[in-house]
């Protein structure tokens, strides 16, 4: 049995959908261990108490410096035994040692096909202003390994989503999670779990 830790700010609609999918059987062998958000009241840490998952808050603000919140998070993945970390609109910088300590076990959902839209500043609806800003036709969404580069680790899955005429950043955020975050987040988790993801530099094999 694999433990998660699912990382959350926001509304946790993708957290939904790992806690649904667990649900259904769709995801074997995986425990959601514990979900740790960066925002006190995130919709997400509801998500989670209404699953009876065990909940922590890591608010960066309140730690002295990055290197104090960095531990508290390590002692928290720690004593959870956590496995896998899953990035799901988490909003805070993970520190490297966290990346060191935890090579290819962490992983990220993007909303846009990496390498366009990403990198910093591009986050939450930002991305989707952007993507309608450059008059894209197609955007969509990327799960990927974290590494030291901002949205740059090797990537696992993506999915295309077409952008309609009249779409606002809103409109297009919501069809992006529909078509493809909540879709290709539990199947990356799902493969990781199986066993079946080989990372060799940037490319990610899946078996
Ligand atoms: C999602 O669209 C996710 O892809 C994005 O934040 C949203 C969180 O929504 N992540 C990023 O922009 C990371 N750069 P949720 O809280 O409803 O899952």
């Amino acid at each position: 049995m694999l433990n998660i830790a699912v990382l959350v700010s926001g509304g946790g609609t993708n957290l939904q959908a790992l806690l649904d999918c667990q649900a259904r059987g769709e995801i074997r062998g995986v425990k959601i261990a514990c979900v740790i958000s960066c925002r006190p009241y995130s919709y997400a840490l509801t998500r989670a108490r209404g699953a009876g998952v065990p909940t922590e808050t890591l608010v960066r603000k309140s730690f002295p410096d990055a290197a104090a919140y960095e531990d508290a998070m390590l002692a928290v993945l720690e004593r959870y035994t956590v496995d896998l970390i899953v990035l799901a609109g988490f909003m805070t910088i993970i520190g490297e040692g966290i990346i060191r300590r935890y090579e290819n076990k962490i992983i990220n959902i993007h909303p846009s096909l990496i390498p366009s839209f990403c990198g910093a500043g591009f986050y939450g609806l930002h991305v989707h202003e952007a993507a309608l800003e450059r008059g894209v036709k197609v955007t969509g969404a990327t799960v990927h390994f974290v590494n030291e580069v901002c949205d740059g680790g090797p990537i696992i899955l993506q999915k295309p989503v077409l952008v309609e005429d009249g779409d606002t950043p809103e409109t297009l955020q919501r069809r992006v999670m529909e078509q493809a975050e909540w879709e290709i987040l539990p199947k990356a988790v799902s493969l990781f779990c199986e066993g079946r993801l080989i990372v060799d530099g940037h490319h990610v094999k899946i078996l």
